[in-house]
C-alpha cells in the first residue's frame, strides 16, 4: 500500500519506518527542510531504539523523505497525520497544524483516499477533519477519516509498534476499515513475525489483536489509556509517600498488589514522576475536553497535582539530605523524561535541575542520550556537562539519580563513592536496593522506601572514605577562607 505519514517527529518517523518494515511504500512528509535534508542524507534525528537500523534497511526503497505535502498526497491511498498537538496556554490541545495539514490535504486530493489521525487527539477532532475537507470543496465519497491511535513508549517505540498488545481502528465506513485492516494485515496474520528484522522479548510472540471502533470511541481509547497510566502513576507516588510516613517499603507494596492480575504490576513504578511530551499535555486536553462536554473530571486535577507535588517532595528530600543548597557540587545522572530517549519535554529531571540552579547549586549533568537537547532549555550557567557518569560524580557533594536509564543502575559502586567527596546518594528512580546501597558505605535516598541515613563504616576502605571526604571539606573551606 502507499502510505504517506506526514510529520516526521517521533510518532510519524517511527511509523513510517514500520510502515515500511511491514512492506509498504512509504513516504514521510515534514515541513521542516532541514529535518527532510538531514533524513536524506541518512542522519537520524531522534534517539530511538532499532530507528537507525529499519531507517537504513528502508530509505531508498520502501521509505523516502519528501518536504512536498500535496505530492505525497496525491502519490498515496492512505494518509496518516502525525504532526504535533502541543498544549495551548488554557491546557487545550492545540489542533492547527492538525488543520493545516488537513486543508492541503483537501486541495490535493483528487480521487479516495483514507485521512488517519495518528497524532493524540481529543474527541471529535475526527468531525473536524471531515468538516474541513467538506468545506473545502472535496465530495464526501471522495474520502474517510479514520483514528489510528498510537500506544508507543519513546525509547522501545519500534518494539511496540511491530509487537502490539492491540490495533485501534476507528472507523465510520467499512471501505476505510478494511485498508487499515490490510496495512496491518503482516501483524495480525503473525506473517511478519517469521521474517521481521526487530526480534521480539519474547519467544513466540502472540498476534496482536484488532479492534475496531467507531472513530469517537477510538480517539477517546486514546486518552483514556494515557490517563489511566499516569493515574496508577500518581497513585502509586502517592502510596510511596504514606510507606515513607509509615516507614514502610513500597517495593514491597508494588509486589504485593501487583500480584493481584486485575491490578497488574506495570506502571507501578514510583520516582519523581512522570513527564514527557504525552501524558502531561494528555492529561490537560483529556481534563478539559471533558469539561467542554459538561463532565468535571477531577479525578485527573489530582493526578496532574500528585505529579506536580512529587517533584517538589524530592527537592525537599534533597534540602534534607544536605541542609543547606547554596554553592554545592551536585552530580546529576540523567536529564531525558525517561530512560532510552533524548526527548527532555516535561522532564522532571530538567525542572529539578532549573530549581537546584536556582538555589545556587553548582550542576555536574550526565545523560547517555539528552545531553544537546538538555543544553537547549536549560541556562548556561552553573552547569557542567560531563562524559559520564564517574566524571559528573567527581568531587560532587552528593548524586541525583533522575532518569532510570539501564546503565545508572549498573554503576560501579566503590569508584562512585570514591569520587563522591560525600558518599550521598538521592534516587529519584529506585534503581537500587537500600541495604546494598547501605552496605557499600553510602548514605542513599530513595522514593517510598526507608531512608538508611548513616553509611555503616566497617571497613578500612569505608573509613578511607570518611577521611577523604573530611580532608576534602577541610581544603575546601581553607580554600573559602583564603579566596574570601
Ligand atoms: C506514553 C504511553 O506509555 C504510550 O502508550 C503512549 O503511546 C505515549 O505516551 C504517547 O501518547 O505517545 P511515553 O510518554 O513515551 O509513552 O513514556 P512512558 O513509558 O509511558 O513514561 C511516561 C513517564 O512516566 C516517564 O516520565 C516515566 O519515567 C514515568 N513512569 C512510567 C513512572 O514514573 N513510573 C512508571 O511505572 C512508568
Amino acid at each position: 500500500m502507499r502510505i504517506a505519514v506526514i510529520g516526521s517527529g517521533y510518532v510519524g518517523l517511527v511509523a513510517g519506518a514500520c510502515f515500511a518494515e511491514l512492506g509498504h511504500q512509504v513516504i514521510s512528509v515534514d515541513n521542516d527542510e532541514s529535518k527532510i535534508a538531514r533524513l536524506q542524507a541518512g542522519e537520524v534525528p531522534i534517539h530511538e531504539e532499532h530507528l537507525p537500523q529499519l531507517l537504513a534497511k528502508h530509505h531508498g526503497k520502501g521509505l523516502e523523505f519528501n518536504g512536498k505535502l500535496m505530492e505525497a498526497v496525491r502519490a498515496c491511498q492512505v494518509i496518516f497525520i502525525a504532526v504535533g498537538t502541543p498544549s495551548t496556554e488554557q491546557g487545550t490541545a492545540d489542533l492547527s497544524h492538525v488543520e493545516a495539514v488537513a486543508r492541503t490535504v483537501a486541495l490535493a486530493i483528487d480521487e479516495y483516499k483514507v485521512i488517519v489521525e495518528k497524532s493524540t487527539v481529543p474527541v471529535f477532532t475526527s468531525e473536524w477533519i471531515r468538516k474541513v475537507m467538506l468545506l473545502n470543496g472535496v465530495p464526501a465519497e471522495q474520502f474517510d477519516v479514520v483514528s489510528n491511535p498510537e500506544f508507543l513508549r519513546e525509547g522501545s517505540a519500534v518494539r511496540d509498534f511491530l509487537y502490539p498488545d492491540r490495533i485501534v481502528i476507528g472507523a465510520d465506513t467499512e471501505r476505510s476499515a478494511s485498508l487499515l485492516r490490510e496495512i496491518y494485515q503482516p501483524l495480525t496474520s503473525g506473517s511478519y513475525y517469521s521474517r521481521g528484522t526487530i526480534p521480539s522479548l519474547i519467544e513466540a510472540p502472540p498476534s496482536p489483536q484488532l479492534l475496531v471502533t467507531s472513530t469517537k470511541s477510538a480517539e477517546l481509547i486514546k486518552h483514556a489509556s494515557n490517563a489511566f497510566l499516569a493515574t496508577k502513576i500518581s497513585f502509586i507516588n502517592a502510596v510511596a509517600n504514606i510507606c515513607e510516613a509509615a516507614g514502610a517499603d513500597v517495593g514491597e507494596v508494588c509486589r504485593g498488589i501487583g500480584m493481584d492480575a486485575r491490578i497488574g504490576s506495570k506502571f507501578l513504578n514510583p520516582g519523581i514522576g512522570y513527564g514527557g511530551s504525552c501524558f502531561p499535555k494528555d492529561l490537560k486536553a483529556f481534563a478539559s475536553v471533558a469539561k467542554e462536554l459538561g463532565y468535571d473530571f477531577r479525578l485527573l486535577d489530582e493526578v496532574m497535582g500528585i505529579n506536580e507535588r512529587q517533584r517538589q517532595l524530592f527537592l525537599r528530600k534533597v534540602r534534607s539530605a544536605l541542609w543547606t543548597l547554596k554553592d554545592k557540587r551536585i552530580a546529576v545522572l540523567g536529564l531525558a523524561f525517561k530512560g532510552g530517549t533524548d526527548d527532555v519535554r516535561e522532564s522532571p529531571g530538567i525542572d529539578l535541575v532549573k530549581s537546584l540552579l536556582k538555589e545556587g547549586c553548582a550542576i555536574r549533568a550526565f545523560d547517555p542520550a539528552a545531553m544537546q537537547r538538555a543544553q537547549e532549555v536549560l541556562p548556561n550557567a552553573g552547569i557542567t556537562y560531563c562524559e559520564s557518569a564517574y566524571e559528573a560524580a567527581s568531587q560532587a557533594d552528593a548524586l541525583l539519580i533522575l532518569t532510570d536509564w539501564q546503565e545508572f543502575a549498573t554503576l560501579n559502586l566503590s569508584r562512585l563513592r570514591n569520587l563522591l567527596t560525600y558518599p550521598i546518594i538521592l534516587d529519584g528512580r529506585n534503581l537500587y536496593d537500600p541495604t546494598t546501597m547501605a552496605s557499600e558505605g553510602f548514605i542513599y535516598y530513595s522514593v517510598g522506601r526507608p531512608n538508611l541515613q548513616y553509611p555503616s563504616i566497617r571497613t578500612n576502605a569505608d573509613l578511607a572514605v570518611t577521611e577523604n571526604a573530611l580532608m576534602s571539606i577541610k581544603s575546601r573551606s581553607s580554600h573559602a577562607v583564603a579566596s574570601s
